[in-house]
């Protein structure tokens, strides 16, 4: 591997994105947010009408993808073809399907090199489901980040309804529920720690004290002064 990677895994609303453009800023990293990807094609499947279960035509949609994480403080974007698409992404109907096209092994072949691409010096940092165990087993540092899933539900339902969405909560536990059960017992690249990551809980901490555990994790591995 050319270039550091620290991974940061976990089910959705772990916190996991928030985490990782925290240490990909402090370690002066380039920053993966792999979900993104899958987002990108349920959209684009969705949008040219393509089934969520048309393996080759899928296969071709993910081979055509030109993608982009710009990130500052605050926020991170997601540049398709040099557009940024980000703000689309954030719906339920879009996460849905994501888990959806992301259950077929050929697809997610397909969107291996352009992961693996993104370790370029002087590092990585990338969140998802899978990136420790499969995409970069080799990753420096694997943290994989979980909360229980009313504690999850609860921290999407605010992120939906600051970003102008009308959305029930019931409707979002349901859904998180739903998509927890398809990414935990599909059969390839199902979401579970690495043997070799360091499992952290944020239910009841802040993002300020998960940051500060990766951090420390992060120096006793010499990724930070
Ligand atoms: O992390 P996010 O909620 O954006 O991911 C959307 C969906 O994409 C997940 O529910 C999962 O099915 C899929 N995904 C995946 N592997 C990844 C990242 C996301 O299968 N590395």
């Amino acid at each position: 591997m050319t270039a550091p990677v620290v991974t940061i895994d976990g089910p959705s609303g772990a916190g996991k994105g928030t985490v990782a453009r925290c240490i990909a800023l402090e370690l002066g990293f380039h920053l993966l947010d792999s979900g993104a990807i899958y987002r990108i094609l349920g959209l684009a499947a969705t949008e040219n009408r393509i089934a969520f279960d048309d393996i080759p035509s899928l296969v071709e949609l993910a081979n055509s993808l030109e993608l982009g994480f710009p990130y500052d403080n605050h926020h991170t974007d997601v540049m398709l073809n040099g557009v940024s698409v980000g703000r689309k992404l954030r719906t339920q109907m879009v996460a849905d399907a994501a888990s959806q096209v992301a259950i077929h092994p050929p697809v997610r072949s397909a969107l291996m090199d352009l992961q693996r691409r993104q370790a370029r010096p002087p590092g990585l940092v990338g969140d998802g489901r899978d990136l420790g165990t499969i995409v970069f087993p080799d990753a420096e540092l694997k943290i994989f980040l979980d909360a229980s899933v009313e504690v999850r539900a609860e921290r999407r339902y605010l992120e939906l309804i600051e970003s102008g969405q009308i959305v029930e909560r019931s409707v979002i536990l349901r859904d998180l529920e739903i998509r927890d059960v398809r990414d935990r017992t599909r059969p390839v690249a199902p979401l579970v720690p690495a043997a070799d990551a360091y499992v952290i809980d944020s239910s009841e901490k802040t993002v300020a004290d998960v940051v500060a555990e990766t951090r420390d994790l992060c120096r006793a591995k010499g990724l930070i002064q």
